[in-house]
């Protein structure tokens, strides 16, 4: 079994109980070109729409073969990273990012990429997990060195609310739709301001 398969199996549990009806909420009624970000082994791909015209960017070989086998008709995977896409400026209708700000190395240069390819009354749509608060976070400061290294990259204690506004977002929504280990899971959407 390769790390592709493990991230599936690793992740079911919490699939199944939780993010799978977020990924659906997430994807519903999205149309047009769409960007997705470090789109993994594609568990996101079957809640896209027919109206969507997707280009998965996934740096790691295992996962994007395993993208690749989820791929439909309307859905491109390529190799790359989120922080150079392989678009025109202005030119992408919704960029997506699901468990993807937790795991690259710079999350400002991300944001700037995704708010020069996205037209001005574009939207991105993410779905992160944050730092908990108080005792939690100090937990979640603690245990990122170890966590990231055993899981690839992922930091708990990053804050991808804060970091959207940072990079010039403002938030269209935001609600925390379930808690993990005190990390707060929250999504929502947000327009180039
Ligand atoms: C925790 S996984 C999430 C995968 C998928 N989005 C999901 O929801 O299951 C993080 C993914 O981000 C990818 N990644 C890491 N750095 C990246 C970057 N700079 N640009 C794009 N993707 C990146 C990793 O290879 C990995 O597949």
């Amino acid at each position: 079994m390769n790390c592709s398969a493990c991230y599936d199996l690793l992740l079911s549990p919490l699939e199944r109980r939780f993010l799978s009806a977020c990924r659906s909420r997430l994807c519903a009624g999205l149309s047009g070109q769409i960007v997705e970000a470090g789109a993994g082994t594609g568990l996101n791909f079957s809640h896209y729409g027919q109206h969507c015209r997707v280009l998965a960017i996934e740096p790691d070989a295992a996962m994007r073969e395993r993208a690749c086998q989820r791929a439909n008709s309307h859905i491109e995977v390529v190799a790359g990273r989120a922080e150079q896409i392989p678009l025109p400026a202005h030119s992408v209708d919704h960029w997506v990012g699901t468990l993807v700000l937790c795991s690259v190395n710079e999350v400002a240069a991300v944001l700037a990429e995704a708010r020069r390819v996205l037209k001005p009354e574009g939207r991105l749509h993410l779905l992160e997990h944050e730092r908990g608060s108080a005792a939690w976070g100090r937990v979640h400061d603690l245990l990122t060195p170890a966590w990231s290294w055993l899981s690839g990259g992922c930091h708990l204690n990053r804050r991808p609310r804060l970091s959207l506004e940072a990079a010039g977002f403002g938030l269209d929504s935001w609600e925390t739709v379930f808690r993990v280990g005190g990390s707060p899971f929250q999504m929502g959407s947000a327009r180039s301001v």
